[in-house]
């Protein structure tokens, strides 16, 4: 078993940056950019620029049954699936150039081994057993309900959408067997108990180990060790590993046949595996170890602050319990939650951005730079189009973009494109020299601390002083009085703009790439020393290149029309009530409302003809005694009278249902619950997680018209 490292020197040269898996059920959003990829993007991009051994490893995750259950509800296999989402969401990544070492997927052959031999390992050191235990399971399904296919009440928090595994509002890990009002995922009905036999995670059995490996980690942020900490003083709990699903890696014994390994045990693996592939690629299978078996190798995982306790608890714990001595992680730089105007990101409710429509009009760079100045690191924070305008306009143009300009059409115009001479050195020189020979310090050392944000102000900050100094200088005004003076001015600003490029490029890649060619430099921006870029050799001489402006403004309309766009994309979804686009449906969304459900399986008008749909009229709505969740409608249905349950309680006071015209599915054949036989349904729409009955109220309706 390892021993709890001390914590690392921030010097370590050689260092591992995992991003959360996303899972590959549905696209990423500005959300997630913010969470765990531009942060480690930027991070990478520094420390390798300083010169450190850094790989940056990602992939998508493949498992679970939430992608079961979006494949199920989209008509697809779970593989047709995730090869969907996994090559969807390379795009993006591309497309806000986050470039990782390797980013792979959990469903290779090299990972499910893995993730075998892992279990193994656990289990014959003991900290894997088999436990017999009540799970719920769906007799009308035939089936457990793990995780997700089961919702209910949170018994934490009150919450009446708890899922199986975790509930979105609070973040407590559910014990799905203490959920108030369960009910089946698929058809509704309440599950009953059934014994079965699983593999749980020993936590408790490791509870000491976890302790003094937390207890050297007090660098870590405030929010992640109130988490764990808040966690271990409950008392770790036995947790299952394994799941009774189809899609999956299978458990390896005979004894567990059917049963698959839960997708939070293998996801961490997978930044094991990519390591691995990454190393097998480079043409070194070994290397793998420098980085996950030697303990001179920091080990950084970015997530978002819901991966907190498998980042901090789980995988460790799987680690420390293996034969040999892995790496454990360094840092957890969890971050908060990144909304959009005020709102969560939800591509259901129309609450998004349109990634296609965004990159027609706006710059990779522009996006980037708008999320780091904002990143969620100590709260939760927000993209505004108000504030994207700011930074851009303000910041990007005004500041970075404008100090370019002036500087290298001055040189273009007066000294017909070649950078002159330094000439006798003065103290604002000086100044202007500790400046630049500072300012990478400051940036790396914010980076250091991961306070990305703050490393950005820096960056930016040295742009300002640039544009002070261009000010105070005035060589419009020394061209004529002081020729020497006016060309020492110029090249003071390229040798500043030479350092800028280097420290911006890790914030706005290919807009700092941009200026290194414009300041005539033909070698690779990547492959600049940042120790190295304070103090620039005197470039006097060297010809320029063109000068091209590096950033267009965003104007008043333009901000009002995307926010008047994102009012009527929203609109248009509530208003569909159901919603006409499922394409983009995301039952990942971490928020507290799920997304709308993809479309199920075709049908033809013969299998729709079969529902007799009927007008009814409530006259009579009370609770069902004993259930959180029922009502109990007496309706009208013209032909008869009849009961039908609805779960709807946590949306109605029955009494104001009494008189309305509502839709009924009059054929269903009855189901019996609570004690009643339900006969029919109600229809209701879900909006942002509230149900609403459908009530139509054209003239002339009468219980008992059939719709068609
Ligand atoms: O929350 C998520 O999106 C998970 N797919 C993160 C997994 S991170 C890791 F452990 F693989
Ligand atoms: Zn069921």
């Amino acid at each position: 078993m390892i021993s709890p490292s001390d914590r690392p020197t921030a010097s370590a040269s050689r260092i591992l940056v995992t991003s959360a898996l996303p899972y590959a059920n549905g696209p990423i959003h500005f959300g997630h950019i913010a969470g765990a990829y531009l942060p480690a993007d930027i991070y990478v991009r520094t420390q390798r620029a300083r010169g450190r051994d850094v790989v940056y490893i990602c992939g998508t995750d493949e498992h679970g049954v939430a992608i079961t259950l979006t494949a199920q509800q989209a008509g697809v296999t779970p593989r047709e699936h995730v090869d969907r989402w996994h090559k969807v969401i390379c795009d993006i990544f591309q497309r806000f150039d986050i470039v990782f070492d390797h980013f792979s997927r959990t469903s290779t052959d090299l990972h499910a081994a893995n993730s075998q031999e892992f279990f193994r390992q656990l289990l014959a050191a003991g900290y894997v057993k088999p436990l017999e235990s009540e799970q719920l399971y769906c007799a009308r399904d035939q089936r457990f309900l793990p995780d997700r296919f089961v919702i209910g009440t949170c018994y934490q928090c009150g919450h009446p959408e708890a899922r199986g595994d975790e509930c979105p509002r609070c973040g407590t890990w559910i014990e799905p067997l203490r959920l108030g009002d369960p009910a089946c995922r698929l058809c509704g009905s309440p599950p009953e108990r059934r014994a079965t036999r699983h593999w749980y995670l020993m936590l408790d059995k490791l509870q000491p180990e976890l302790e003094k490996y937390i207890g050297a980690r007090g660098h870590w942020k405030r929010n992640v060790l109130q988490f764990v900490n808040g966690l271990l003083k409950e008392g770790l709990q036995p947790r299952p590993i394994t799941r009774d699903l189809s899609w999956g890696i299978p458990v390896p014994l005979e004894e567990a046949a059917g049963k698959v390994i839960y997708v939070w045990f293998d996801a961490p693996i997978g930044y094991i595996t990519a390591t691995q592939e990454w190393a097998a690629g480079m043409g070194t299978p070994q290397r793998w170890k420098d980085y996950w078996q030697n303990p001179d190798t920091r080990l950084v995982h970015f997530i978002g602050k819901d991966n907190i306790p498998f980042h901090c608890l789980t995988f460790p714990a799987m680690l420390m319990g293996q034969a040999e001595a892995w790496k454990l992680a360094d840092d957890v730089p969890a971050n908060e939650f990144f909304n959009l105007e005020g709102g969560k990101f939800n591509t259901s409710t129309g609450w998004y951005i349109d990634l296609d429509d965004f990159f027609s009009k706006y710059s990779t760079d522009m996006i980037r730079w708008s999320i780091a100045r904002n990143l969620p690191e100590t709260a939760d924070a927000e993209f505004t189009w108000h504030d994207f305008q700011a930074k851009v306009n303000g910041e990007l143009a005004d500041i970075y973009g404008n100090l370019a300009h002036r500087v290298l059409t001055f040189i273009h115009r007066y000294f017909a494109g070649r950078i002159p001479a330094a000439g006798a050195t003065s103290a604002a020189h000086e100044d202007l020299a500790v400046l630049c020979r500072e300012s990478p310090n400051t940036v790396a050392a914010a980076v250091d601390a991961y306070r990305l944000r703050e490393a950005a102000v820096e960056m930016m900050n040295l742009a300002r002083a640039g544009n002070r100094y261009f000010d105070a200088a005035a060589p419009w005004k020394s061209r004529k009085e002081d020729p020497d003076l006016c060309a020492a001015t110029l090249n003071r600003c390229v040798r500043l703009l030479e350092t800028l490029a280097v420290i911006s490029a890790p914030f706005i890649p290919s807009s700092a790439r941009r200026l290194w060619v414009m300041l005539g430099r033909q070698d690779e921006l990547e492959a600049q020393l940042w120790d190295r870029a304070g103090v620039v050799p005197d470039p006097a001489g060297r010809e320029l290149g063109r000068a091209e402006p590096l950033f267009s403004k965003i104007s008043a309309d333009q901000v009002a029309a995307e926010i008047a766009a994102l009012g009527h994309r929203a609109a248009g979804r509530h208003d569909a009530g159901t919603g006409k686009d499922k394409t983009a449906m995301n039952d990942q969304d971490k928020t507290a409302v799920s997304g709308l459900p993809a479309l199920r399986p075709e049908i033809t008008i013969d299998d729709f003809l079969k529902c007799d749909f009927r007008l009814g009229r409530i006259v009579d709505a009370e609770k069902v005694p004993g259930s959180k969740r029922l009502l109990k409608f007496t309706v009208d249905i013209g032909l008869d009278t009849r009961t039908i349950l609805a779960g709807i309680q946590e949306h109605y006071d029955p009494e104001t249902l009494v008189g309305k015209t509502v839709v009924v599915i009059a054929n269903l054949a009855p189901r019996r619950m609570m004690g009643y036989d339900s006969q029919g349904m109600v229809l209701a729409a879900e909006v942002d997680g509230t149900l609403t009955v459908l009530t139509p109220f054209s003239e002339g309706l009468r219980p008992g018209a059939q719709l068609s």
